[in-house]
């Protein structure tokens, strides 16, 4: 990304000034074309890690390197203009340190042009995003259902119902307090998401939460019906892009097999066309 394609972008700050605001506007993206598509009508695009599940086939995002997110943040900073450019942390490349965590988001933003790095998990991380933000480096939290952590939450479940409510608030808490410029809702009851969106001054950004968050993100994919492995509940499909290009694709196939394509307006002639006279 240009310094001039960085201008008219927002900075984090000026998202967290839209707490209580106009809702923001957020979808993911991993390639330029899709980047383009929604700059003009996102506050942020976030080069999300389930670029693995919806780009690569993988089965979760815990498959996802530093290498693919760097790949697809370079290729949708080239497609971005005036939307901030958000990057997820991939599996790995933060826990085990916050020097660790600084570096591999250092590296994120160095090498894409990000504006912010988006990390998962609330109270138990709360250090290493006080620590990425007093060394320059503008944190989003993701707490609720938090798809890197799978395995110990035994699947993609909603977070926070009855006795655990206290728990994700604890969480929103105190990633706010440790300097998160937003916070992601991931797939928690709806009563929870606007107690937390009450509870914090920082933009909460809703995912399978609320219509009451600060904002809303969808996977773009999802949104598209271009990812039909699966449809979360909270998935609204504004398209059916999946079924269209499959549908597309047998059309072709036909019509090469019956010989109608290519026609007569897509082949060349033998000698070349003649300037026409005036
Ligand atoms: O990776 C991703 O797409 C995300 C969104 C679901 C918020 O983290």
């Amino acid at each position: 990304m240009s310094a001039t394609a960085k201008q008219k972008a927002p900075m984090p700050e000026d998202i967290r000034a839209r707490k209580g605001d106009t809702p923001l506007v957020s979808l993911t993206a991993y390639t330029t074309p899709m980047a383009q598509m929604m700059d003009e009508h996102c506050d942020f695009v976030l080069v999300g890690d389930s670029v693995g599940m919806v780009l690569h086939g993988l089965p979760s995002t815990l498959g996802v390197t530093m290498e693919m997110m760097i790949l697809h943040g370079q290729a949708v900073a080239r497609g971005l203009q005036s939307a901030m450019m958000v990057i997820d942390m991939p599996f790995g490349s933060y826990e085990t340190s916050k020097e660790i965590a600084f570096e591999n988001a250092a590296r994120l933003m160095r090498e894409t042009g990000a504006g912010a790095v988006k990390l998962e998990g609330g109270v138990h991380m709360a250090d290493t995003i006080a620590f990425l933000v007093a060394r320059g480096i503008p944190v989003m939290a993701h707490i609720g259902l938090t798809p890197q952590s799978i395995n110990t939450l035994g699947g993609y479940k909603v977070q926070g119902r009855d006795d655990a409510a206290d728990a994700v608030i604890a969480d929103a808490k105190a990633v706010s307090d440790a300097g998160a410029f937003s916070v992601v809702l991931e797939k928690v009851p709806e009563a929870l998401a606007d107690e937390i969106t009450k509870a914090v001054p920082i933009p909460t950004i809703g995912i399978g939460a609320s219509a009451g968050c600060d904002g809303q993100i969808l996977v773009v994919d999802d949104m598209l019906g271009l990812f039909t492995a699966f449809k979360a509940k909270f998935v609204k499909r504004y398209a059916t892009l999946g079924d269209d290009g499959a549908a597309a694709i047998a059309a072709y196939a036909s019509d090469v097999r019956a010989r109608r394509f290519p026609g007569p307006e897509h082949v060349f002639s033998s000698s070349a066309p003649k300037a026409k006279s005036k």
